[in-house]
């Protein structure tokens, strides 16, 4: 566990019930089961290097795996289904340390806390005594949540990209960024598509392939990278750092960051997925948490869960 102030029983309960939300698919995650392992490039913008002394932000050419999937729990479902969707990247660093960056097409998230997200969780279980579907659950829960009903509202205006490559990207949390000269400030990642953001309605979703995002992603790639612009959004006095529902207002100045092209699918992605994890905590110098009591906890989650898949279960 790394450090996480939330109990370890509650994040055991977290995966659990995810497990139990997603059905039995030994070997797979218990969310985010269906994805693709792509390869590429990234190279640091010049005004990066005056926010993080980060390696992978000074300019030079870093070799990154990036991941792209659905947040089902389910590996066999149909791309078309309205949810969120991921990006997460692993930047190789010169030192062969990694640093990850995971990002939702979403902005924020449902739960301000691990004990609100296994609430949010909890209340799309069945009724515990009669194993019958409980309708009435998750509208109440949303009654009582507004910021998690908001994060719904959002996901119904963008169901379904139309391709990967077509989704913007952000990874929710404040990080703080320390410079070579010492100097620091928070911010939040966002990839931005160079191609524009694209979307379907789940109506023409659902006429596609099962695997239409996997089989676009292809055919786009043979025309050459799928490029994502990676901006912070710098943080001014008095923006939350510590809750992952609250938006930051838009007109906070961005600074380009870098360039992500990825380059393409790779020949083992199946493979690759079960062997790795993205984790937010996996820093580096210059770049540090906040007082977001969410990535510790998501940290021990995804050890947990990565220790299930290897055992098959
Ligand atoms: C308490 C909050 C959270 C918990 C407990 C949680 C739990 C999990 C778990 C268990 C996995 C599977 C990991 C694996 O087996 O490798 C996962 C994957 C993922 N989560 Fe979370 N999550 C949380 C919040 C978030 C947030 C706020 C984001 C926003 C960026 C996020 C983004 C992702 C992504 C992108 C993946 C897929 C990573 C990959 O491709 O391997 N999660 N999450």
């Amino acid at each position: 566990m790394s450090g996480s102030t939330t109990p370890g029983t509650a994040i055991a309960q977290i995966v659990q019930t995810m497990r139990a939300l997603a059905g039995s698919h030994p070997g797979f995650r218990p969310v985010h089961a269906k994805g693709c392992v792509c390869y590429g490039t990234f190279r640091g913008a010049r005004e990066a290097r005056g926010v993080s002394r980060a390696p992978h932000l000074q300019g030079d050419a870093v070799p990154t795996v990036i991941r792209f999937s659905n947040a089902s729990g389910d590996p066999d479902v149909h791309d078309g289904t309205p949810n969120a969707r991921a990006m997460a990247v692993k930047f190789q660093l010169p030192d062969g340390k990694k640093a990850d960056i995971l990002a939702l097409s979403i902005e924020g998230f449902p739960a301000r806390t691990p004990e609100d997200f296994l609430a949010f969780l909890q209340a799309q279980l069945p009724d515990p005594a009669t194993g019958q579907p409980r309708p009435d659950a998750f509208p109440r829960f949303l009654e009582k949540h507004p910021s998690t009903a908001a994060f719904i509202q959002r996901l119904t205006q963008k169901p379904v990209p139309a391709s990967y490559g077509q989704s913007s990207y952000h990874a929710e949390h404040a990080f703080k960024f320390t410079a070579a000269d010492g100097t620091s400030r928070f911010g939040r990642y966002h990839w931005m598509p160079e191609a524009g953001e694209a979307h379907l309605s789940p109506d023409d979703a659902s006429k596609r392939s099962a695997n239409f995002l996997r089989e676009e992603l292809e055919s786009r790639l043979r025309n050459g990278p799928v490029v994502f612009r990676l901006l912070l959004q710098l943080a001014e006095q008095g923006d939350p750092m510590d809750d992952v529902t609250a938006l930051w207002p838009a007109d906070r100045p961005q600074v380009e960051l870098g360039r992500l092209e990825v380059a393409g699918i790779s020949q083992t992605s199946m493979a690759d997925e079960r062997g790795m994890v993205f984790d937010p905590t996996n820093l580096t110098d210059g770049i540090d948490l906040s007082a977001d009591p969410i990535p510790p906890a998501r940290s021990a989650a995804y050890s947990i869960s990565y220790d299930r898949r290897g055992k098959g279960e």
